[in-house]
């Protein structure tokens, strides 16, 4: 079963500036998807899409089986359902968190959705565990670090229980150790059965957390979608999506092409 349908989506926003152009893909329940692409090729963009935040401007978005637009969103019972379902992780946590404990931002979700409150106190004290953060339990989340707060607002979202997990950047700004704990958290999350899906710039990480992966040219088009080890190894779709880049420069009388970023090798050795 698909989760999203996607058939020749654009979408540019209101000044005019094309962010997605003739997009089209599926992604199975279950699935774990990486959106790769360099800054402003529309990864963001796709991401709101997928969460029902904004609306595509021609081609069809289908999300469980139905057409998203803004008229099935209105109504109520797919709305709660799409909501339930589908738990979005800004990039920015700050734009996600809003209540004064750290407690509350993790059972404010499930206690929206009318959950008997025992459940919530037992949900939130899960996910708390699982997350490790019951050290910040009543802190403000507004003077929490960054890692800290990233953690806050994946938990303000799987106490929710979604099915679907769109994470945006979730590595940005996580130090090295906090990185490593996200990546395992995503495939304890896989292994639960969770469709997951993460745009990054961070080639690094993307086997680690999924099989495919989905790359946006700067053009703001579908470059490829495939493997995620065929993916990496597909040096001229990197290149030509800027995930990588080559410079030449000189040491002494040797000129170098290099690959930066995934490729750390010399590309070519030209002597002047
Ligand atoms: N609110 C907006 N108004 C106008 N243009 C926008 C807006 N948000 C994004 N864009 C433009 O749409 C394009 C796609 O932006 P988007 O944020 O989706 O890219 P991205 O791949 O997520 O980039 P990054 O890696 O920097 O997060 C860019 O050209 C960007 O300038
Ligand atoms: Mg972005």
């Amino acid at each position: 079963m698909n989760i999203f349908e996607l058939s020749n989506i654009k979408y540019a926003y209101p000044d005019n500036t094309v962010a997605l152009n003739d997009v089209s893909f599926n992604i199975a329940l279950g699935e774990q998807v990486v959106i790769l692409g360099a800054n402003g090729s529309g990864k963001s963009t796709l991401l709101s899409i997928l969460g029902g935040l904004i609306y595509v401007d021609s081609g069809i978005i289908k999300a469980f089986g139905e057409s998203l637009n803004e008229d099935i969103l209105n109504q109520p019972d797919f709305r709660k359902y799409f909501r339930q379902n589908i738990g979005f992780i800004f990039q920015d946590s700050d734009i996600q968190l809003f209540c004064p404990t750290v407690y509350d931002e993790i059972a404010f979700g499930p206690l929206q959705l009318g959950i008997p409150k025992d459940e919530v106190i037992k949900r939130t004290n899960d996910v708390i565990n699982l997350l490790g953060i019951s050290n910040l339990k009543g802190r403000s989340p507004v003077g929490l670090s960054g890692g800290e707060k990233k953690k806050v607002a994946i938990g303000s979202v799987l106490s929710i229980n979604p099915s679907v997990l769109i994470f945006d950047e979730p590595t940005s700004g996580l130090d090295p150790r906090s990185q490593v704990w996200l990546i395992e958290l995503l495939n304890e999350l896989k292994k639960t059965g969770k469709t997951i899906i993460t745009a990054t710039h961070d080639l690094s990480i993307v086997e680690d957390i999924s099989m495919r992966a989905i790359v946006l040219g700067e053009d703001h088009t579908l470059l490829v979608d495939d493997t995620a080890g065929k993916v990496l190894d597909d040096k001229d779709t990197l290149l030509k999506a800027n995930l990588i880049h080559e410079h030449t420069h000189t040491h002494g009388n040797l000129r170098h092409i290099h690959a930066h970023g995934h490729f750390l090798g010399h590309l070519h050795h030209n002597k002047t």
